[in-house]
């Protein structure tokens, strides 16, 4: 197995996110070095645990490494208050002491509850990112944001609490249904489009390979990482360049806000096409040409990829309450709309200043689209 090995330099809280084919079945022998007793606590999801904690449970073994398992129901809804509470009740009933180290063991929402869970237990005990999606593994899994949902809106309760490890199989992606791949893509043409033009250039001939070629995979995998580790190092807590991670993710949050957090629209699908509405306005706002955002859409389009909000079934609220739900994301500061904006294709900044009318404007003409 070739592993690439990626850092996150945060001094003491430093770590290293490795990817390969296969880490599932090492993944005792990797986790070991950091044990001081020969248990770990996993928590996962129903589907993982039905694909996969057989195998984890196997490589611990073989490290003489105990495990007890708790696996949540999947999806979003689990990304909450009662959970969550269950989850640290649960680990205090396996008496995870302090130096004990807990694992997630799943995609975004089991990564950001446990790593919040493992945040907050006793102050703060270590934990392993074991992510088995795409976005997980390219995002959700690196940089230390954990949290849950709650009913006044997504991510809003949380800690930084960065992983002690992770470890990103590739081969596990192979079992994703196709549409749960592509919105994970979402993540991986981001980095691309905010600060990597030759990696975009790359992913428009590369892109429609990804799911079957596990070297290509494992590439944009590592790409991915290695693009947030160095903005991660850079502004952990987001005080200034993390936001760039953002690209899209303001209108993507008012989308997913409009279509109830559900199937109607993923994450990574709202993503998508927030990147071409940020795009679309960095146009209108004279910053880029139109070949940026006419790339865009049209490697969206090549890859199968939501690309326009008339992709999304159903029925959307109007131009002015899209608007009105970006007005309730986190990234509003003083009041005042912070878009990700680009000057071209790689070169994304943080705007503080985006007027709303031309936000409206360009949110007017896409519904108009539908
Ligand atoms: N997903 C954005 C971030 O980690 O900052």
């Amino acid at each position: 197995m070739v592993m690439d090995v990626v850092p996150v330099a945060l001094g003491a809280r430093s770590y290293e996110v490795r990817i390969g084919p296969g880490l599932l079945q090492r993944a005792g022998a990797e986790i070991a070095p950091l044990l001081r007793r020969k248990r770990v606590a996993v928590v996962t999801d129903e589907t993982v645990a039905a694909h996969h904690l057989a195998a984890l449970e196997a490589a611990l073994a073989a490290e003489g490494i105990a495990m007890t398992s708790l696996a949540l129901p999947p999806g979003e809804g689990t990304k909450g208050w009662p959970e969550f509470a269950r989850t640290v009740e649960w680990l205090l009933d396996q008496k995870v002491e302090r130096r004990d180290v807990v694992v997630a063991f799943g995609g975004g929402v089991i990564g950001d509850l446990v790593g919040f869970a493992a945040a907050v237990l006793r102050r703060g005990v270590r934990f392993v990112q074991i992510p088995t999606t795409l976005l997980s593994q390219v995002d959700s899994s690196v940089g230390g944001k954990t949290g849950i949902n709650t009913p006044q809106g997504k991510n809003l309760v949380g800690a930084f609490h960065q992983p002690a490890l992770v470890l990103a199989d590739t081969l596990v992606l192979e079992s994703l249904p196709a549409r749960d791949f592509l919105a994970g893509y979402g993540e991986v043409v981001k980095y691309g489009l905010l600060g990597d033009a030759a990696f975009f250039d790359w992913l428009e001939v590369n892109g429609p390979d990804l799911a079957r070629d596990a070297v290509k995979r494992q590439y944009a995998v590592r790409r991915s990482v290695e693009m947030k580790a160095e903005i991660v190092a850079r502004d952990e807590t987001e005080e200034g360049d993390r936001a760039l991670l953002n690209l899209g993710h303001t209108f993507c949050h008012a989308l997913e806000k409009a279509t109830g957090f559900g199937d109607r629209l993923l994450h990574g699908e709202g993503v998508a096409i927030g990147c071409a509405l940020a795009f679309e306005l960095s146009q209108r706002l004279g910053l880029c040409s139109q070949e940026a955002p006419s790339r865009v859409r049209a490697h969206l389009r090549a890859m199968g990829m939501k690309v326009d909000l008339a992709d999304i079934p159903g029925d959307l609220p109007d131009a002015a309450a899209l608007l009105a739900l970006m007005g309730q994301d986190k990234k509003v500061v003083d009041g005042q709309l912070r878009f990700i904006l680009a000057r071209g294709i790689g070169a994304a900044f943080v705007a503080a200043d985006v007027p709303s009318d031309k936000v409206l404007a360009l949110l007017d003409d896409a519904m108009r689209g539908r």
